[in-house]
């Protein structure tokens, strides 16, 4: 059990400044559904992150290209329900803040709205620094999102380490400027070099959240189903699991399978 546990208040954006101010290391982790996001909770979780990799883990889909507002705002519906300490934060989906500002306000209210999320993120820098800014006008919390940015692959080509060039590592840290002067209250780096990420974090006073990013950002996010081990098939460098869970599922699985098939299940005091 976490000795951070014990802290029940509840995490704003204000707190998370607060513990970057005070060198608190900030614990972000993926949820997409009720009883999980009820569990991490629990378990001493900072942030939430309705990410779209839902589309990976939950949907069965390659990229998170074709996750759809809906889905995430259903997603993230649930979230809700079943946290009351963390940050719930909600990725803006591919394709509903890319084409104009107002959509991009349109989107960020819907998800705010219907699901209760407190913040969104959105992935990018100056190319989308209109469409965070008018989100940010409506006093919605914007998370940014920089680095290997997964609605882009079509663009990369490639889920490699980004901006290890000096060209792609100076965008990086414009950016990274730029998103804290507008007013997000955080920012994630996506496996980039951990000296420049470390870079990034000492010249931010918002957090910096890492994945794949190396120990010198503010705080570190992974995706549930790739810690919990239940989705094997995903074993990057940057990844430290910390559950056998498909093991543990498979071999209950087995066994209940076992015990229908030879009328072990249910036993006498099993039924009514
Ligand atoms: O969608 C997601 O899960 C994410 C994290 C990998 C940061 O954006």
């Amino acid at each position: 059990m976490s000795t951070y546990t014990e802290d029940r208040r509840k995490v704003t954006t204000r707190r998370l400044a607060e513990m970057k101010q005070r060198g608190e290391k900030i614990a972000m982790l993926t949820a997409y559904d009720y009883s999980m996001a009820k569990l991490i909770d629990e378990a001493g979780v900072d942030v939430i992150l309705v990410g779209d990799s839902a589309s990976n883990v939950m949907a069965g889909n390659v990229t998170t290209l074709p996750m759809t507002l809906d889905q995430m705002i259903y997603h993230a519906t649930s979230v809700v329900k079943g946290v009351t300490r963390a940050l719930v934060v909600c990725d803006l989906p591919f394709g509903t803040y890319q084409g104009n500002s107002k959509q991009a306000l349109d989107s960020a209210i819907r998800i705010m709205k219907e699901s209760g999320a407190e913040a969104v993120k959105l992935e990018g820098g100056a190319e989308i620094r209109e469409s965070i800014e008018r989100i940010l006008c409506a006093g919605i919390p914007v998370v940014g999102h920089l680095g290997l940015t997964p609605q882009s692959i079509n663009k990369f080509g490639t889920y490699a380490v980004r901006a290890k060039e000096e060209a792609e590592a100076e965008k990086l840290i414009s950016d990274a400027k730029m998103l804290e002067e507008i007013g997000c209250c955080a920012i994630v780096l996506e496996k980039i070099p951990a000296a420049l990420a470390k870079r990034v974090s000492e010249q931010l006073t918002i957090p910096t959240i890492g994945i794949g990013a190396g120990g010198g950002t503010d705080g570190q996010v992974l995706v549930m189903h790739d810690m919990l081990g239940i989705n094997k098939g995903f074993s990057p460098r940057f990844l430290r699991r910390y559950a056998d869970l498909s093991t543990i599922i498979n071999d209950a699985v087995a066994h209940y399978v076992d015990d229908v098939k030879t009328s072990d299940f249910p036993n006498t005091s099993e039924q009514y």
